[in-house]
């Protein structure tokens, strides 16, 4: 560590703008420095014995009370704990591993701290529609500070998991569609965690999850199989995965599906040749909460003892949860199942860790930091700000937005997620306390309750409540309102782990309630904070303007009142596309296919009763929902109104060495000052396979004062054009690309360039 912190000082010095390049270098630890930690590692284990190396790699989640674990932690059987987030705890467990274990290891103290510790941030798909990896870091950065000031010093995040489907409850946790969103997401978080000096004792280890493949389970359902080509994962599924371990992720934990039939915890191809050889990673692999013997289950291993040798020799290195490895390693060895210099390959890498993070020096935690550690005023402006950037702005019709709290004698606030603080932050956020929560009934309450009318009447008990008893008398709050409001939406538990649903639209009698409120003839404007993306083209319809949120966090409620009324204007972008029914798939990077649909096709309303086998179209459609999606992915709008002109290239024809220069102005031609998000697109038009519609090749966000114009530029490597083609190596292949400078995935006019040899 040290090195790569000396090297990213002078290149802040020297060169300031290469800075990301320097720290991307992947983690290596300190085996390429003056050696010393490595010296200490092999003196160590030089003198373990094997049941003190097996300890090392066993993973145990325990509760605050230590003496149910205090024999194990003295024999030196546990290497992590998981699941202590009170220091003082966390100082009694490292005690004794410290004090009373033979060889004084302490612990690895891990904690699933996604979005946040105790000041929760919005969802990670919520943060990634913010397009703002600055945001990110400091987000993680503020994580990493109140989780250490707990003990913990170990995270398991950033999820990398690609997503193409919202049935699937993680989807939340990922940073969505998007290899190069996701992965420059996860990348920040890293930054934010570790810092370039994970030894600080608020610096947290990161851990790339869930490697790998696991965001594509088939049917949206949990733990299912991932059936993704070899060119598809290489071409999008890892690259997420990568950019973080090349941020110098120090841990990466396995996943629990398989790919093509092999579970990852049991696959020496994902575990040793990409992840080691082509990656260069040289940290700890930790398996899923008991991944490794779930090959049992699987079919993978025939029994327990197998499992822990598929794990351990296709690289798993610590155990989380089954105990497989504690139970079986030691004999695997004897009877040379396992090798003896695997297990000491895998306690090595354990160690480093233990050493880089200064768990050596200072094993303890300073109980005086927690008391002044959470919800910091800073941290919560912090939260705040990512509330705000990650809200999306689907529909605003004539203008129904910002409200105007002068021109207001009365708001109905309706629906169940007005006020329903542990419900808006989201799955993953137990340590988010919800007495610290700002819901948009509070916050609009404390801004504007002696000026405005506030009348509340939820109408539904929670997302799920079927009892339609409350609609008729929310529908006469309506009509005696100037404006409504209606907080719709999913409760925390419909998304995240093992939450997955068959059915993604509004749950309970939401959709009705909404219907009822628009019959009044109010403007309806509608607030959705959600898990996933779902599906509202009803609720589109039902309203005049629609805010949506994934679950925004400890500071949703203000954020989300702040842009209703119009003190900060919407910026988000959607980090996956929105369908119209839970049964249709679009990601906006799919193929064209040879029938691309023209959207001119009949649609099943349209179609003559007596008609038999009539070509509809005979293009990619959905006959009951169309060629498109209801959004596309990027897709978010502003109060303001933007245009992008002059979009141009320095050339038209590159070399594979050259850089795509890219200009565009900006202009903010209607509206309060306001930030765009501008993404730009590459289209390969031809390749030695089929290339996807377009692909996400950069973004900035872009803050522009009403009435004015800005000059953006890009700078694209022609090398970022490579993929795997026909032979299945990386690398740019010659030919015309168009490219888009835009406001969303579906939208803009390419610009024509080509690559030459
Ligand atoms: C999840 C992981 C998580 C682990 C520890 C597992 O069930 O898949 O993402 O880090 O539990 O809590």
């Amino acid at each position: 560590m040290k090195r790569k912190t000396y090297l990213a000082t002078i290149c802040i010095l020297l060169f300031p703008a290469i800075l990301c390049s320097c720290s991307g270098n992947g983690h290596k630890g300190t085996t390429n420095s003056n050696g010393e930690i490595e010296r200490k590692v092999d003196s160590l284990v030089s003198i373990m014995t094997l049941d003190e190396k097996i300890g090392q790699m066993n993973q145990v989640s325990v509760t605050g009370d230590v003496s149910a674990y205090a024999e194990r932690l003295r024999s030196g059987e546990i290497g992590s704990v998981m699941n202590l987030t009170d220091p003082d705890a966390v100082n009694q467990y490292q005690k004794i591993a410290v004090e009373e274990s033979r060889l004084h290891i302490p612990l690895l103290i891990a904690r699933d701290v996604i979005h946040g510790f105790h000041t929760i941030f919005p969802i990670p798909l919520g943060m990634a529609s913010t397009f703002d990896t600055g945001l990110m870091e400091k987000a993680s950065r503020i994580a990493a500070c109140e989780a250490t000031a707990a003990g913990i010093r170990w995270s398991f995040a950033p999820m990398c998991d690609l997503a193409r489907d919202s049935r699937w409850g993680r989807i939340a946790e990922s940073g969505g569609e998007d290899p190069l969103l996701s992965g420059s997401m996860a990348a920040a978080m890293v930054r934010g965690f570790q810092t370039d000096d994970p030894s600080a004792p608020d610096a947290l280890a990161a851990c790339v999850k869930h490697f790998a493949g696991y965001g594509a389970s088939e049917g949206g359902r949990d733990y299912n199989s991932a059936n993704i080509s070899p060119r598809q994962f290489r071409n999008f599924y890892l690259v997420p995965y990568e950019d973080a371990v090349k941020a110098g992720a120090m841990t990466v934990m396995t996943s629990f599906n398989d790919i093509d039939g092999i579970p990852s915890t049991g696959n020496p191809y994902l575990l040793k040749e990409i992840l080691r050889k082509e990656w260069g990673y040289d940290g700890l692999v930790v398996s899923d909460w008991s991944s490794a013997g779930e090959m049992v289950a699987h079919g993978f291993a025939k029994d327990e003892a197998d499992a822990a040798r598929i794990a351990v020799n296709a690289g798993c290195e610590m155990d989380m949860m089954s105990f497989t490895f504690i139970s079986n390693l030691k004999r695997l060895v004897d009877e040379g199942l396992v090798k003896k210099e695997t297990i000491d390959e895998a306690v090595k890498d354990i160690l480093r860790i233990k050493f880089e993070l200064g768990l050596f020096d200072h094993p303890y935690t300073d109980t005086s930091r927690i008391r002044t550690a959470f919800y910091r005023k800073e941290s919560l402006a912090a939260a705040e700000k990512a509330a705000e950037e990650s809200a999306v702005l689907l529909k605003n019709e004539d203008n129904a937005l910002p409200l105007d709290a002068s021109r207001i004698r009365r708001i109905l606030v309706t629906g169940p997620m007005a006020d329903n603080a542990r419900n808006q932050i989201g799955t993953w956020a137990f340590d988010g306390d919800p007495s610290h929560v700002v819901t948009p009934l509070a916050a609009l309450r404390e801004k504007y309750g002696k000026k405005i009318d506030i009348v509340f009447y939820p109408a539904l008990k929670s997302t799920r409540d079927c009892d339609e008893s409350g609609i008729a008398k929310a529908a006469a709050l309506a009509g005696q309102a100037d404006v409504v409001i209606a907080f719709l939406g999913e409760e925390a538990i419909l998304s995240g782990e093992a939450h997955c649903l068959a059915e993604i639209s509004l749950k309970g009698a939401q959709g009705k309630l909404l219907e009822a409120l628009h019959k009044t003839g109010k403007p309806i404007i509608t607030s959705i904070m959600a898990g996933r993306g779902l599906c509202i083209g009803k609720e589109i319809e039902n309203s005049d303007a629609l805010l949506y949120s994934f679950h925004p966090g400890t500071m949703g409620g203000e954020a989300i009142i702040k842009l209703l009324f119009g003190e900060a204007a919407p910026s988000g972008k959607l980090p996956v596309t929105l369908t119209r029914h839970t049964g249709e798939s679009w990601y906006y990077d799919r193929m064209n296919t040879g029938r691309p649909a023209t959207g001119k096709e009949v649609l099943l309303d349209k179609i003559p009763d007596d008609a038999f086998q009539t070509a509809l179209g005979n293009t990619s459609f959905y006959m009951d929902s169309g060629s498109k999606p209801l959004f596309p992915f990027g897709f978010g709008l502003s109060y303001a109104e933007f245009e992008l002109s002059g979009i141009k290239l320095d050339k038209s024809e590159y070399a594979l060495k050259d850089s795509i220069r890219v200009y565009a102005r900006l202009s903010n031609v209607e509206g309060p000052d306001a930030c765009e998000v501008v993404q730009l697109y590459v289209r390969d038009v031809a390749g030695s396979t089929v290339r996807p519609i377009k692909e996400l090749k950069a973004f900035k966000r872009v803050e522009v004062p009403a009435g004015r114009t800005c000059g953006i530029s890009f700078v694209i490597p022609v090398s970022d054009l490579a993929f795997y083609g026909a032979d299945m190596t990386r690398k740019v292949e010659p030919g015309d690309f168009e490219l888009w400078v835009a406001k969303d995935s579906d939208s803009g006019t390419p610009v024509k360039f080509s690559v030459t040899e």
